[in-house]
């Protein structure tokens, strides 16, 4: 089986390092052009761009404001022509205990929310909008979580709603634009070795990350990369609307 993304320029939000860098990478050697988003670090996006070739370009936007993420979308169409195909994968995982003072929890739930799940939406009505002006064909990737389904910690009871919405979002466009030629779906990762896991292992121990999983080491951004470029080549597509789990069988629902 021989994937040829040439041709296909790709939204990879939070390209800049970790899962989105790792799944940049591959889409890239595929042959995809790649628009890498980045918020704060803008010296490894320009790197990473410049190592993926195929007039893969940075572009930089805060997700928790919503001018800013529409504007994403409208500049890389702008650059690059069109838009075929985007994975939304930047997010954050914010803990915010319940003792947490109301306002900061509410601030904290607010960012996550936009972040994870807000600007999720507004990249995919973007990209619904501009593809069906195209009447060409599309792909959204959705990058959620484990959490989505199984819940999370009390500290990131926010972070596991915002990835169910991310569900249910992905869901309702493959319901709602699978004859406009658009497909949707789901990643849902467990503990994945970057820095958003750091913060978790470093507070309970890679032990509690690695004790519920079935294989013998913690999922890499490398595990997760081959299957975005699997789901965005097409060969795929009548698995729409579909989830998959790479948890390391930790939670298969
Ligand atoms: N790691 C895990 O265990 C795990 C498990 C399940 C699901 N996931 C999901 O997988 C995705 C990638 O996670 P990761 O572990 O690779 O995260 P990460 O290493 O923390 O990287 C986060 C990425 O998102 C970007 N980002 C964060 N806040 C942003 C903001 N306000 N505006 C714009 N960009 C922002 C960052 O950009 P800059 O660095 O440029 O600021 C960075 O590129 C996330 O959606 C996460 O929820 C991760």
């Amino acid at each position: 089986m021989y994937i040829n993304l040439s041709g296909l320029n790709v939204l990879v939000t939070g390209a800049s390092r970790g899962i989105g860098k790792a799944i940049a990478s591959k889409l890239a050697e595929a042959g995809a052009t790649i628009a890498v988003h980045y918020n704060k670090n803008v010296r490894e996006a320009e790197n990473l761009a410049h190592v993926l070739g195929n007039e893969s370009k940075p572009f930089q936007a805060d997700l928790t404001s919503p001018d800013e993420v529409a504007s994403l979308f409208d500049r890389v169409a702008l650059q690059f022509g069109s838009v075929e195909i985007v994975v939304n994968n930047a997010g954050t995982a914010i803990p915010s205990p319940v003792e947490t003072g109301d306002d900061q929890w509410i601030a904290e739930w607010n960012e996550t929310m936009m972040v994870n799940l807000t600007a999720t939406g507004i990249l995919c009505k973007k990209a619904i909008e501009h593809i069906i002006k195209r009447s060409s064909t599309g792909r959204i990737i959705n990058i959620t979580s484990r959490a989505a389904f199984r819940g999370d910690t009390a500290d990131y009871m926010a972070y596991a709603a915002s990835k169910a919405g991310v569900v249910a979002l992905t869901r309702s466009i493959a319901r709602a634009y699978g004859k406009d030629g658009i497909k949707a779906f789901n990643i849902a990762p467990g503990f994945v070795r970057t820095d958003m896991a750091r913060e978790f292992i470093e507070k309970y121990g890679e032990q509690y990350a690695t004790s519920d999983i079935a294989l013998e080491r913690l999922t890499e951004p490398k595990d997760i990369a081959p299957m975005v470029t699997f789901l965005a080549s097409g060969m795929a597509d009548h698995a729409t609307g579909c989830t998959i789990d790479i948890n390391a069988a930790s939670y298969v629902h």
